[in-house]
Order: C-alpha cells, then sequence, then structure tokens
C-alpha cells in the first residue's frame, strides 16, 4: 500500500508537472480533487478503514492530498507568470512611436514656400502684414497711381464683383498684393518694413496661369532709403531661400506705375539634365517686379514723400515653388491630387528655420 501510494503521489505530480497550461491544469485539479477525483476517491476509503489502519493511512492519504495541492498551486503560479511575461512581451509598448496615428495630410508647397519666406524676412527685421483678397478699386488702383484711364488696369484682367465699394466703384478680386502696401501705409506708421504673401487673382488660365495666385510682397518705408537696399535685400532673400551663394541679380529698368524708378529683376540660372537651376550666370531669367515707391503712392496715404522714402518688390509665389522644388505644371498646385500632394508636400513638423535650413 505505502509504495503504492509513493507511486501514485509521483504520478500526480507528474501530471501537474505536465499541465501546458491553466486549463490543463485546472483539469489535473478536478480528476484528483474534485468531487469524483482520485484523491478525494482515497480520501473517502478513510471512513471505511478500522481505527488502526485509519491511523496509519490517515496521515498517508493527506500527505498525498497536500502534495497534490501544492503541487497544483505551484504549477498554477509558474503558469500564471509565465502568461503574464507573454502579454508583456506581447504588448510592449514602443515609446518612440507617435501617440497619435500618423497625420494624413501635408503641407502645400505654395504653403511652406509663405512660411520660408515669412522666417527670412523676419531675420531682416521685416514682419508679416495682410489685406483683404475682396478689395476696392481705390486700394488696388487708384491709391498705387494707376488712374482709370490707365492701361494697366486693362492688364489686369480684373474679376469684378456687382456691388460698389465705398469708392462708389465697383468691388474686385484684388490683382496684386500690392494694395496691402497702401493699408500698411495708412494704417501704421513709418518706419515700416513688411511683407504681405497672399492669393490674387486675374481672369487667366494656361500652363503658367491659374485665376487664382499667390504673390508676396515687399515694402520698406524709411528715412533715406536707395536702390541699393533693394538689391540688396533681394539678393540676401534669394540667397537664402535657394540656399545658394552663387545667386546673381541682374535689375533690368522697366515700368510700374507704383514705383519710380522701376526695375525687373532677372535671376542668373544654368542647366543642369536639362532642368534649370538658379545660380551662376549662363542664362538669365524674369523673377520679379520692383522699383522705388512712387512719391505719389506715399502721398496718396498721408505720408509725406520728402521725409519719407522706400522701395516695394512684388513676386509670384508659386514661380518660386516651382523653381525651388521642380514642379513644372502651375495648374497641378490647385488641382487637390493627392499623388502630388503626397509627392511635394512637407509634413506638419517641417517647419523652416533658418539655422535647420528654411529647404526643410
Ligand atoms: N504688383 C505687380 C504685379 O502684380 C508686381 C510688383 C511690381 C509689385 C513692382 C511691386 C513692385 O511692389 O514694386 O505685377
Amino acid at each position: 500500500m505505502g509504495s503504492d501510494l509513493e507511486r501514485l503521489k509521483q504520478d500526480w505530480l507528474d501530471r501537474i508537472a505536465g499541465a501546458g497550461d491553466l486549463a490543463a491544469l485546472e483539469a489535473e485539479r478536478v480528476a484528483a480533487l474534485g468531487k469524483q477525483g482520485a484523491v478525494t476517491a482515497l480520501l473517502k476509503t478513510l471512513g471505511g478503514m478500522s481505527p488502526e489502519e485509519r491511523q496509519s493511512e490517515g496521515p498517508r492519504i493527506h500527505g498525498l492530498r497536500e502534495a497534490v495541492t501544492e503541487a497544483l498551486t505551484a504549477r498554477k503560479a509558474a503558469l500564471e507568470g509565465a502568461a503574464l511575461e507573454q502579454r508583456l512581451a506581447a504588448e510592449r509598448l514602443d515609446m518612440t512611436l507617435p501617440v497619435a496615428p500618423a497625420a494624413e495630410g501635408s503641407i502645400h508647397p505654395v504653403s511652406q514656400v509663405m512660411d520660408e519666406l515669412a522666417e527670412i524676412f523676419a531675420d531682416l527685421g521685416f514682419s508679416v502684414a495682410t489685406g483683404p483678397e475682396i478689395e476696392d478699386d481705390w486700394h488696388n488702383f487708384t491709391a498705387l497711381n494707376i488712374p482709370e484711364s490707365h492701361p494697366a488696369r486693362a492688364m489686369h484682367d480684373t474679376f469684378y464683383f456687382p456691388q460698389n465699394g465705398p469708392d462708389g466703384r465697383a468691388m474686385l478680386l484684388r490683382t496684386h498684393t500690392s494694395p496691402v502696401q497702401i493699408r500698411t501705409m495708412q494704417s501704421q506708421e513709418p518706419p515700416l518694413y513688411i511683407i504681405a504673401p497672399g492669393r490674387t487673382y486675374r481672369s487667366d488660365s494656361d500652363a503658367t496661369h491659374t485665376p487664382m495666385f499667390h504673390q508676396v510682397e515687399g515694402l520698406v518705408i524709411d528715412r533715406g532709403i536707395m536702390l541699393g537696399h533693394l538689391k540688396w535685400t533681394l539678393e540676401t532673400f534669394l540667397k537664402a531661400f535657394f540656399e545658394r551663394d552663387d545667386i546673381v541679380l541682374r535689375m533690368r529698368p522697366s515700368y510700374f506705375p507704383f514705383t519710380e524708378p522701376s526695375a525687373e529683376v532677372d535671376v542668373g540660372y544654368h542647366l543642369e539634365k536639362g532642368r534649370r537651376v538658379l545660380g551662376g550666370t549662363d542664362h538669365f531669367m524674369e523673377l520679379l517686379g520692383s522699383g522705388m515707391v512712387h512719391p505719389r503712392v506715399i502721398a496718396a496715404c498721408g505720408l509725406d514723400p520728402d521725409e519719407w522714402q522706400g522701395f516695394a518688390f512684388g513676386c509670384g509665389i508659386d514661380r518660386l515653388a516651382m523653381l525651388k522644388y521642380g514642379m513644372d505644371d502651375l495648374r497641378a498646385f490647385f488641382d487637390g491630387d493627392l499623388r502630388w500632394l503626397r509627392h511635394y508636400g512637407f509634413r506638419a513638423l517641417d517647419v523652416p528655420t533658418l539655422s535647420g535650413g528654411v529647404g526643410a
């Protein structure tokens, strides 16, 4: 009997040790200690024994039950520990992953370039000014020395509204960012150093023109401002923007009603694998319009042109983006094609900084 019990005990301990998971272990527990269990059945035999037998067998059978109970408890703890380990390993968090799902959108190259412009000009002491896209005739034309009969009005292919503005003339979608010059001179005290990026509109549409496009206006009003300040500013800006030191500018005499003298600015470029890349003096292309602010414009804003002078420039932002990032069809900018946006778009965290490189 004694060695039978020993064998039985070893048998149970082996079965318990062999239980591979908690469910299997529970099955062994029921088989041993459950109501119909083998060990329970042994315990029941104690009732039918003589007192002498019970005295000798009792401790051994109880010893078996205890050994089985202990083995079950130990195995359970081991299996639970292993299950926890496994869960912890499987559920491990990668703390370097972003907390939110990756953003779906991207920053449009035009927005990116506007941010780059703001960053570069902020470093030169310029702030960003804004004005309405729905303008009145006076701010868009008259105050900029473009009188009613002036051919420049016809050249601008203006979108007009049926409603009249405060000047009694039809309201319009601004055809350039130059009216922000006027609004800034009227609302702020000189000296003024501003850029005004924004949307502009003209009734025009082909591979290089869209009815809505973007310009950036620059305006400086201060004492003793000269053409040299204009050239230095444009050179400094373009070198920072294109991140090259070999940017060469040529100023060509031109005509704008709101500047005197006026200059169109050409920038040198060269060809790399058939692509136009800015820098050097192999070829030149026209890039922007500029000049010394016309005394009549300064006077129209209530300032004394004998005391205040300045320079201004206007440049297409879409063009800047195309030259810097290599797109060749302007219309794609406004198609909203996701493939184009994913290819040319910027990540929201690519904030341009002068230290980090405005090219992001
Ligand atoms: N407003 C002009 C245009 O849309 C661009 C321009 C030229 C702006 C010369 C200026 C400037 O401020 O000085 O064509």
